[in-house]
């Protein structure tokens, strides 16, 4: 929520700046936590979708673990306070320095991508005269009816590892002498509101993990990714996602042998809904067909919209002008920098103020300084309303 007092704020700072609603993360948090605990499902937030410094103290504060990425995600979380044991760590293109960081911190749980990876792993590992955990990310071909490119378990897709090539894992893992199995991971896309998929996906994993089990092979742990969508088209009315439709769904199809862990690792349900682009109109100007706003906030400072054709709520907060339609536009220049095409926003005037809803996850992370632009800086609710 945007309030009066935060206004005020805006309209003394620099923009365009990042705002989060910390009320909102605690609840969210709060809730998200209280479901897991209800449905004995282990929680790793995905860093990628924040990594503020603020939001991974909520985060910590609230018992829930990490999911990295990068090297460099693995070495914030811990640097953070994330024990290593509720670190996981995912990604196609690990390279030895960033497999060596997470080896040193002693991670819960690599994730593994290919075959040849779990290889290099095990021949780091001995180097170091370590041990790694292991669970391999298989790629499930489940469709998740989201952007295409945010799909990630497709067959098509570079994620994760086939099961025609199961019988050549089991026997690389076998060979392996620094390695120790724990389970299998998932992650067939993001921004999934169809809870139908995670359904099938529990189908999938379930066969799956039968397989395994046949084979002798202990399947410790579970890991179904991240992915839960949020409300982008109307934010005030579903701040908080439908985390209890999403883990009954997993709660319901899944089947956990007694002392398995299961694991979810959302990052955008968890923050997206907390952060908002705060910007100003620059100018307002009639073009040929239409009127347009022109922002001082661009693709730079929110890519989502130019890159997925992503759809967030734009909304003129300090002007109570009647409604009238416009092409709310950003400042780079490229046709593709277009917050919202024909908007109804309140009659705007030079200088008024824009909130861009939905903006905590992938906004401030995917932030560049294309055209030598400055990066926005964030302000939390906690400092205003003191
Ligand atoms: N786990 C893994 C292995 C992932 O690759 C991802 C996201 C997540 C968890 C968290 O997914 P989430 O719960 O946030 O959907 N920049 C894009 C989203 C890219 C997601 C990449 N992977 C966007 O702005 O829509």
């Amino acid at each position: 929520m945007i309030t009066k007092t935060a206004i005020s704020n805006f309209q003394k700072l620099e923009t365009p700046l990042f705002y989060y609603d910390m009320d909102l993360l605690r609840e969210t948090l709060s809730l998200f936590k209280k479901l897991l605990d209800k449905y004995g499902i282990v929680g790793h937030y995905a860093l990628k979708a924040n990594a503020n410094d603020r939001i991974l103290k909520a985060v910590l504060d609230h018992g829930i673990g990490a999911e990295c990425a990068t090297g460099n995600e693995v070495s914030l979380a811990v640097a953070s306070g994330f024990a290593p044991e509720n670190v996981v760590f995912a990604g196609v293109a690990k390279t030895d320095k960033e497999i060596v960081t997470a080896l040193k911190a002693d991670i819960a749980c690599f994730n593994c991508e290919s075959i040849q990876e779990i290889q290099v792993i095990d021949e780091l590992a001995g180097s170091l005269g370590k041990r790694a955990r292991i669970a391999i990310r298989v790629n499930p071909n489940v469709d998740a009816h989201t952007h295409k490119y945010i799909t990630t378990g497709l067959k098509e897709n570079k994620f994760g590892i086939s099961p025609w090539a199961f019988d050549e894992v089991l026997k690389v893992i076998k060979a392996s002498k620094n390695i120790d199995f724990t389970g299998l991971h998932f992650h067939v896309g993001s921004q999934i509101t169809d809870m139908s998929v995670f359904k099938e996906l529990c189908i999938k994993v379930n066969v799956i993990e039968n397989w395994f089990e046949e084979k002798g092979v202990n399947v410790k742990s579970i890991d179904l990714g991240g992915g839960l969508g949020v409300d982008y088209d109307d934010p005030d009315k579903h701040p908080v996602p439908t985390f209890e439709e999403y883990l009954k769904v997993i709660h319901d199809n899944l089947k956990v042998k007694p002392g398995q862990i299961v694991r979810v690792e959302p990052g955008r349900a968890v923050v997206a809904q907390c952060g908002y682009l705060i910007t100003r109109a620059t100018y307002v100007k009639n073009g040929m067909e239409k009127k347009f706003v022109i922002l001082d906030a661009g693709m730079n400072n929110l890519i989502r919209p130019a890159l997925y054709d992503a759809h967030h709520k734009v909304e003129n907060i300090t002007s109570d002008g009647k409604k009238s339609r416009y092409d709310v536009v950003g400042a780079v220049c490229e046709s593709s920098d277009t917050f919202a095409a024909n908007a109804l926003v309140n009659e705007t005037r030079r200088g008024d103020i824009f909130a861009i809803h939905s903006a905590g996850a992938y906004g401030q992370v995917m932030n560049m300084r294309y055209n030598q632009r400055d990066l926005a800086k964030a302000y939390y609710s906690d400092d205003f309303n003191k």
